[in-house]
């Protein structure tokens, strides 16, 4: 498969479409993009309630963009009234997204960090619980950037800290993913053009979502490479999209 828009500059990509991010999204996905983030979240608050923390929870959403992911985390806390010390932290390389993260009112206490994932400033084995949603391809710029990214993610969870990842995926059924991938290629992209008008990213887009492992192979990837304990997955959606749980 020929690929022609996976180089690009994601940074100066985010920029131009920062405004119309969360609309796009919504509508290529049909709102499904809200629904996929409240499983994740659901399935985060189950497994915390397995366990015991004596102490504050520190918790990073790593490409956080316009703050999706932690505005449905704070919901949830809100809507069930839960009393959990968090201290959350989140972190994107795009000053544009971030700044639309900031103007969220439930986000008004987590602290935001502009940096790439291949260099997080924060000190070895802090983090209880990291999360990404809809950005681990946006990491694949190459393998070897890839497989250096998620080590410093690695790098920065606690020992038996656990890591989330919600992505697109293809699905296993070949006639469900022949139709998934026509959507991407051309029904998803040309209503992301013609809402951002910005080919070049929703061309990535594509291109990245057909590029990115299976995921059974992004298990092993983090089995093998990045030396998590033990990872499950589990599709959604006949499986246009995976979540990922590895702990270290
Ligand atoms: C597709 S958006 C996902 C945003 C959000 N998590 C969501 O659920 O909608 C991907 C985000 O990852 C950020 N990103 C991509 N590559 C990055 C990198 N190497 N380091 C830090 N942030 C990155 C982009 O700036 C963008 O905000």
């Amino acid at each position: 498969m020929k690929f022609k828009y996976l180089n690009i500059d994601l940074k100066k990509g985010y920029k131009n479409i920062a405004n119309i991010y969360e609309l796009n999204n919504h509508l290529m996905t049909f709102y499904l993009d809200i629904y996929w983030r409240k499983i994740m979240v659901k399935d985060i608050f189950d497994d915390i309630s397995k366990k015991s923390f004596n102490d504050v929870i520190n918790f990073i959403d790593i490409c956080v963009g316009t703050g999706d992911l932690l505005f449905e985390f704070k919901n949830f806390i809100k809507n069930k009234n839960l009393n959990i010390n968090f201290n959350f932290l989140a972190l994107d390389f795009s000053f544009d997204m971030i700044k639309l993260a900031k103007q969220k009112y439930l986000l008004k206490d987590v602290f935001f960090i502009l940096a790439d994932v291949s260099k997080i400033p924060i000190k070895d084995k802090k983090i209880d619980i990291a999360t990404i949603s809809l950005g681990i391809r946006n990491l694949k710029t190459n393998e070897e950037l890839f497989e250096k990214r998620f080590k410093e993610i690695h790098r920065v969870i606690k020992d038996g800290g656990v890591f989330w990842g919600l992505e697109t995926s293809r699905p296993p059924n070949k006639f469900i993913r022949f139709f998934s991938d026509l959507f991407t290629a051309y029904i998803a992209t040309n209503i992301a053009k013609i809402v951002s008008k910005n080919i070049e990213v929703y061309g990535y887009l594509a291109d990245s979502i057909r590029a990115f492992y299976e995921p059974h192979e992004f298990k092993n990837f983090f089995l093998e490479k990045i030396k998590f304990k033990e990872v499950s997955y589990k599709l959604l959606t006949f499986g246009v999209v995976a979540i990922h749980k590895a702990i270290k």
